[in-house]
């Protein structure tokens, strides 16, 4: 097994056989993410282009994404074949100084089915660990998949691959009951799945755990029902509610920017380390330069207060035109001078129908919201979110 760092290329170009070395490099890298990411949820709805999965490496200011890979050799002349790769994200906060830069690098690790508990992870994560830390950063970070509660909520089945002896995540169901939200804490990572002994295994300790949850869109009477009654209440506290598709429409790019630059500091962190992220017109209007290159559009609904003209919460969905039966929820924040009037609740419902409105064929809203996030777990309940996987977020100091 030989582990070394992709080039990756400028553009994929399938055009010709053989592929250039490095398109044929970064769809077995794609393909290979895609394998681990279906088996998890036995479905297809966390599917990322090569394309697209390329543009997000590549085409941001604030983070860039670097590839090692672990190549076994294949008999014959054949290249050798991609069984493992590590992922290494470096945000970057344009702008900033030296000493205000993040000091977190994110890393994630897969290996094929076929070839794990072989010391392939390890060797990839030792390669990540190493570069992250000639790069300067001192802490390390990851989010995983760490079990499937509830396969009947996400339309899982069985994943079949041929030629290989897959198992899939879809392993014993502990049902979370729908009346209760769902408690923080470590009792509720599965510590026996792959993901979570792993971590454990190189020092990673836990430092938030997130709820996946899942919104049958095909139900969503509970969502049409806050949208409706809550949209006549904020009108009279004053709010107008605005609703847009891709771009933030020029005149709100300010106050806009002002909610993104909060969302780093408010969002609840656990013990994960973060550090404080500007936003500006420029820097709103890079990202969504690289969203369009990712094939990513939002969905956003945003609460305008009348008195001053700013908007003060937002709650964005993130859409892919090749991935028409799932949408991801984003970004979901309210000002705290506005805060305790029930607009967060307001905006995601509303955005649900603007949902479904503008994307008729979307089955599954996803969510990801941490364990002790009572009010926005709480706010999904109501919306008609159930949960259906837990996400941990390890941290290790380098
Ligand atoms: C997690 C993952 C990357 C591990 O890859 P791997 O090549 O099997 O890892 P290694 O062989 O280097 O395992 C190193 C140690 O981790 C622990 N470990 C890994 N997988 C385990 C499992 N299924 N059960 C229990 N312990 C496990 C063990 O301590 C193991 O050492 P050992 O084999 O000597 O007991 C792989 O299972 C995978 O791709 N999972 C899906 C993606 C994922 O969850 N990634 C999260 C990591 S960022």
């Amino acid at each position: 097994m030989r582990i070394e760092w992709l080039d990756l290329p400028d553009a994929l170009d399938q055009t010709r056989l053989p592929m250039p070395p490095p398109t044929a490099d970064f769809l077995q890298v794609t393909q290979l993410a895609n394998l681990v990411t279906s088996l998890f949820w036995g479905n297809n709805d966390f599917y990322v282009s090569p394309e697209n999965q390329l543009a997000g490496a590549t085409s941001r200011d604030d983070v860039r994404t670097s590839y090692a890979v672990a190549r076994e050799p294949l008999t014959g002349d054949r290249p050798d074949r991609i069984i493992g790769y590590a992922a290494l994200s470096l945000p970057w906060e344009p702008g900033a100084s030296a000493d205000a830069q993040p000091t977190a690098a994110e890393v994630h690790v897969a290996v094929h089915p076929d070839f794990r508990r072989r010391g392939v992870g390890s060797a990839l994560l030792r390669e990540a660990e190493a570069e992250a830390v000639r790069r300067g950063r001192t802490v390390l970070q990851s989010w995983t998949d760490n079990a499937l509660l509830d396969p009947a909520a996400v339309g899982s089945g069985p994943v079949f691959v041929a030629g290989t002896s897959l198992e899939t995540g879809l392993t014993p169901v502990v049902r979370t009951p729908a009346e209760s939200v769902p408690d923080a804490g470590r009792d509720r990572v599965r510590w026996q799945a792959p993901d979570a002994a792993f971590a454990a295994a190189h020092g990673y300790e836990l430092a938030q755990v997130e709820w996946a949850s899942v919104l049958d869109l095909r139900e969503a009477a509970g969502a049409a029902l806050v949208a409706e009654s809550g949209s006549g209440a904020a009108e009279e506290h004053g709010y107008d509610l605005v609703g847009w598709e891709g771009a933030c429409p020029e005149e709100d790019a300010g106050s806009m920017a002002g909610l993104l630059g909060r969302m780093a500091a408010e969002a609840p962190a656990g013990a994960l380390e973060r550090v404080a992220e500007h936003w500006d017109v420029p820097r709103l209007r890079a990202e969504e330069r690289a969203r369009r290159e990712m094939g990513l559009t939002l969905i956003t609904t945003a609460a305008r207060d009348r008195s001053t003209g700013q908007l003060v919460g937002h709650s964005d969905i993130e859409t892919f035109a090749d991935l028409p039966q799932a949408a991801y929820q984003g970004n979901t924040l309210v000002h705290p001078e506005h805060r305790g009037r029930g607009l967060a609740v307001l905006l995601k419902a509303v955005n649900v129908s603007q949902l479904l409105r503008l994307r008729s064929e979307t089955e599954r809203l996803y969510t990801w919201n941490a364990a002790e996030n009572g009010a926005i777990l709480r706010a999904n309940q109501e919306l008609g979110f159930v949960p259906v996987a837990t996400h941990p977020a390890w941290q290790k100091k380098a």
